[in-house]
Parts: structure tokens; sequence; C-alpha cells
């Protein structure tokens, strides 16, 4: 017989044996798996010890060697079987059940939506509620509609480049002039008034971009809700029945509201809203007639409509429903924060 052969055998005699001394379940279970492989007459051992007499001396070196070393491993399996059954029965640990289905299952976190995105979701819903539909803006716009058509000529202060994003557009690709991110959302007026005939009764709210550092109350982004109403017969009464009216539905029934005199290029007069808070009046926005001037520049008849129009910060609305007190908060992204709403 080949070396190789007979070294395989003796290998393969090694794992029987260890395997059933491993599965002996019982001392009688051992006992017959001792004698078959360590059977000191027949036993399996025995008969390759014999089979070693017929092999050629030059291989009986290694022969031998492999031979100590299954006899050492069966002799070790042996014993390790012997000391498992004395030490008692195994003990049986039942199998945990996979799956309970009686069990609350585990909850998946679900996102929600951003405070702000909830704000105005809500500003539109009040605002139906006093016939104002939404209009939809750009963020991006011309001179025109963020100045000119606004009544805010070349030379007014609000133009001033430092105090807006201007945007570095070739002047091919912009055939309507320079372009900057809107500085308030009142180019929506335009946009709108452009599009149709009066009357006109939209709101329109997104986001307003200004060079501001910021701090607890400035953001160089934040978002307005702009109000515009055009008719036959319209009154300051009226603004300051709807912005009244939205307040009390958005802040509840016992918010004070006051107008201040003021001046916007696009309303005539101009007033600044403000909203009682934590015995403070704060400021939440802009208001007032729409100026002839703007009537004039999207083709509507002055004599014939008039209108208010108004803006408001939707930060701050937000911040004064909830008691946010730093605007920065909406923007940093922490879980922790947004969770909370
Ligand atoms: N656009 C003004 C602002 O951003 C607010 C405003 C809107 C004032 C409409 C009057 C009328 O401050």
């Amino acid at each position: 017989m080949a070396l190789a052969d007979i070294l395989q055998q003796l290998d393969d005699l090694a794992t029987e044996a260890v395997r059933a001394f491993e599965a002996a379940a019982d001392a009688a279970a051992l006992e017959t798996a001792r004698v078959e492989f360590l059977g000191a007459k027949s036993g399996r051992l025995k008969a390759a010890q014999k089979l070693m007499g017929s092999v050629e001396s030059a291989d009986r070196p290694a022969v031998g060697k492999r031979f100590n070393e299954v006899k050492t491993a069966i002799e070790a399996a042996f014993q390790a079987a012997g000391e498992r059954l004395a030490a008692g029965p195994r003990r049986v640990v039942p199998a945990e059940p996979q799956f309970d289905p009686t069990l609350p299952g585990t909850a998946v976190r679900i996102g929600r939506l951003h405070p702000i995105t909830q704000t105005i979701e809500e500003l539109k819903d009040i605002m139906g509620r006093l016939g104002f539909s939404v209009a939809a803006g750009r963020e991006v716009e011309d001179e025109r509609h963020n100045f000119e058509a606004l009544n805010i000529p070349r030379e007014h202060p609000a133009r001033d480049p430092l105090d807006n994003f201007y945007l570095a557009v070739a002047r091919q690709a912009a055939p309507a002039g320079p372009m900057l991110l809107r500085s308030q959302t009142s180019t929506v007026q335009i946009r709108v008034m452009e599009s149709k005939p009066p009357p006109v009764r939209v709101i329109s709210l997104g986001r307003v971009y200004r060079p501001d550092t910021a701090d607890a109350t400035h953001y160089p982004m934040f978002h307005q809700m702009e109000g515009l109403l055009v008719d036959s017969r319209v009154t300051m009464a009226d603004l300051k029945s709807v912005l009244r009216l939205f307040a009390a539905s958005y802040l509840g029934g016992d918010v004070h509201i006051r107008f201040r005199p003021s001046f916007f290029p696009f309303t005539e007069p101009s007033v600044e809203v403000d909203y009682h808070w934590n015995d403070q009046w704060i400021e939440f926005g802009g208001a007032g007639m729409v100026d002839p001037n703007v009537l004039q520049a999207v083709g509507y008849d002055p004599e014939q409509v008039v209108g208010f129009a108004f803006g408001l910060g939707v930060e701050r609305l937000c911040m004064r429903r909830h008691g946010i007190t730093d605007i920065r908060e909406f923007y940093k992204n922490d879980v922790r924060f947004l969770r909370q709403f």
C-alpha cells in the first residue's frame, strides 16, 4: 500500500473515533464506541497497529509517528467523553422562541415636517379660510420684480449691491438684466398682477435672502408671508381686520395688534405691524395700501382699483407660537430641537 494511503487511513480512523466519542450520549454508547476503536482484541486501532507489519521499512518511521499521534488523539477523545458523561447529563437549553407575535413591535422613527414648513401649511390654511389663495413665486429674481415695479428707483439704498445677494450671471444668460436672490416676497405681488386682471386675493410664502449677520433675530435667509388684495373698494380697515383675524387664529384670541406709521416704496400709506408679545410690542412685518405707481407698473388702473399688501416674517410667527428665542435654532438641523415639533 502506498504511504499516502496508509497515512490517510490513519487520519480517517482518528476522525471517526473522535466523532463517535463526542456523540456518545450515555455510558453504554461510550462503551460500545470504546470496544469498536480501542478494544484490546479486535478494536480498530489494534487492527491498524497490525497493519504496521506490512509497511515497507523505509516508510515505517513516518507511519509509526502518525500512528502514535492518532492513538493519542483517540485516547484523549475517549477520556474527554468519559469526563463529560461523569459531569452529568447535558443540560438541555430550550431554544429561544424566535418570534413572539404578541409583543408590541419596534416603533419606526418617522420623520416630520420642519417647524417652518408646518407653520407655512398652517398659515395657508388660515388665510385660505379668509379667501386668500396661494401664489408661487421665484427665489431668483430680476430687478424689475424685486425693485422697479415695486416703485424702488435705481438710487434707492435698498438696491445697494452690498445689501443684496446679486448673482454672477453672464449678460447673455440674463436677458432680464442682473439677477439676485429676492430680498422680499413682494416680488410675487408683481408676478401675480402681471399674470391676471383684478380682483386679486393671494398670499405667497417663501424664502427671502439678505446679507445680514446671523444673530438671535436675524438670519441671511428667512421666510415671509406676502399678502395682496386688490379690488374696487378696499380700505386700511380691511387690512387691519385681516391681520387681526389672522393673528387671532394663529396665535390665540388675545393677541393685540398695532399699526405704526412707516415707509415702503410700494405702499402708501405704509405701516409697521406689531403684535404684543411678552409685554413687548414685536414687529412682525410691514403693510400698507398698494401704491398707485405699482398698480400702474403692472397695467392696472389706479382709478378703478385699490389694494392692500402686507409682508410678515414666518420665523417670528413660529417663534412666538412656540416660545423659541433664537432664529438660528431652525437651521442647525439638530434633531433634538426639530423632534419637538
Ligand atoms: N416687503 C416688506 C419687507 O420685506 C414688507 C411689506 C410687504 C411691506 C408688503 C408692505 C407691503 O419688509
